[in-house]
């Protein structure tokens, strides 16, 4: 869903970058189908110091930044809180993103711990959560707003994914009312997008043929609409640049 909102934002026209936050799972760079080590830029400092950075890859337009480029695809990474801390700040200051209009996050299932180090870096202009319609996902999916709302993210609404026959309908936008978040649509579960995930082709989910096209251009504007909504509310300078 993070890559698939980095597409569809894009697409709008906007410059986009993506950081895969999964340290013990990063599945963005298969999903854009991109391999390969970041380049070390230096860049001048505000002191004039040389500064070292990485550039992001690019793939389908969108900047992307994740910790799979830096480890073998099959090595797992064993960090433990603390080191997890340091290892996002890290890749926050990092990254040479230059200037963006969007940048998505995509964290792992779970715990706070990434959420609450971004929330002390970074003026997020909030979060969406993703579920399945069952009533056990959507047991995570509330505490995961209630994660964010303590940590003062504000929780830019829910998303249903793989909405069907398999998992149900319609859970999360019922749960979504009853918390009083935005419910930002559904998206059905379809072999399809199971294919082009597996083969790295995240971006022809929104060709015109697609069954995702229309779900995911939903989703998309919904949260951008959000975004914006969440920004008129408490502006925010979420620059990286004063990292
Ligand atoms: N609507 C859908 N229909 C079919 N397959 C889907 C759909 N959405 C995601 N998938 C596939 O399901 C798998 C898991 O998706 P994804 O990695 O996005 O989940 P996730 O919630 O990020 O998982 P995790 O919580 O482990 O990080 C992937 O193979 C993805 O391509
Ligand atoms: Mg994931």
């Amino acid at each position: 869903m993070a890559a698939s909102l980095a597409v569809g934002l894009q697409r709008a026209g906007a410059k986009v970058g993506i950081m895969d936050a999964d340290i013990y799972g990063p599945s963005v760079p298969h999903l854009f189908g991109v391999k390969g080590r970041p380049h070390i830029v230096e860049e001048k400092g505000p002191e004039g110091q040389i500064i070292q950075r990485m550039d992001p890859i690019e793939a389908d337009g969108v900047k992307i930044m994740s910790i799979g480029f830096l480890v073998g695809p099959d090595e797992p990474v064993i960090v433990r809180g603390p080191i997890l801390h340091r290892t996002i700040e890290q890749f926050l200051r990092q990254t040479a993103w230059g200037e963006l209009d969007y940048l998505i996050i995509d964290l792992p299932p779970g715990t706070g711990d990434i959420a609450l180090t971004l929330s002390q870096l970074l003026g997020l202009a909030g979060a969406v959560v993703v579920c399945t319609p069952q009533q056990l996902a959507l047991i995570d999916a509330v505490k995961a707003i209630n994660m964010f709302r303590k940590v003062k993210i504000p929780v830019l609404g829910l998303v249903e994914n793989m909405t069907g026959e398999i998992f149900g309908r319609g859970g999360a936008k019922q749960k979504a009312a009853e918390m009083g978040v935005p419910f930002l649509g559904e998206v059905p579960i379809n072999a399809k997008i199971r294919e082009l995930g597996d083969a790295g082709r995240i971006r022809a989910a929104f060709d015109a043929d697609s069954p995702a096209l229309a779900p995911l251009q939903h989703v998309c504007e919904q949260a951008a609409m959000q975004i914006a909504k969440s920004l008129l509310e408490t502006p925010k300078m979420p620059s990286l640049e004063i990292l």
